[in-house]
């Protein structure tokens, strides 16, 4: 069976997280594609969160991480991009929830906020949790739509 990517970034305040989801990813048998930054000097977020949020918005790979130091800047960057559903997660509920009803596409986390077994946690759960579709599945249609209006500007 091929191997699931999944993009991962992050800037320096969700390196050392980043890390040690890589190793989770593989782990699950899932290949993290990576896209940065690879070491803990000063950069800015906005970078790689487009690198991650181009990737899974032009259907490359289907899902994605993002991490920044709180998980907010990176959620701002991603839901820019079309039909990325980005969702920042502190907690297991959130995790599943992003999923059930959200179909979130990329996963947010913040590397200063949230423990390092958490974070293994909520990941586990992004991954396996199905989206359940129904009613959830109108109101994304509703979001596409508000997407589509603002693109052709009208
Ligand atoms: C970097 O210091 C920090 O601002 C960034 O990681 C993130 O938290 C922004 O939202």
């Amino acid at each position: 069976m091929p191997v699931t990517p999944i993009a991962i970034g992050s800037d320096h305040a969700g390196l050392e997280l980043k890390e040690h989801l890589k190793e989770l990813l593989r782990s699950l048998g899932f290949e993290p594609v990576d896209y940065g930054t690879k070491d803990d000097c000063s950069v800015d977020y906005p970078d790689f969160g487009e690198k991650v949020s181009y990737a899974v918005s032009s259907g490359e790979v289907s899902r994605g991480i993002l991490i920044c130091g709180t998980g907010l800047g990176m959620s701002i960057v991603a839901n820019k991009f079309p039909g990325v559903r980005a969702t920042l997660c502190h907690d297991e509920y959130t995790a599943r929830m992003s999923r059930e009803h959200n179909d979130s596409n990329i996963l947010v986390l913040g590397g200063r906020v949230i423990e390092k077994d958490r974070a293994i946690s909520i990941v586990k759960i992004w991954l396996e949790t199905p989206f359940e579709g129904g009613r959830h599945s109108r109101r994304l249609e509703k979001i596409k739509i508000i997407e589509q209006r603002l693109l052709n500007g009208s």
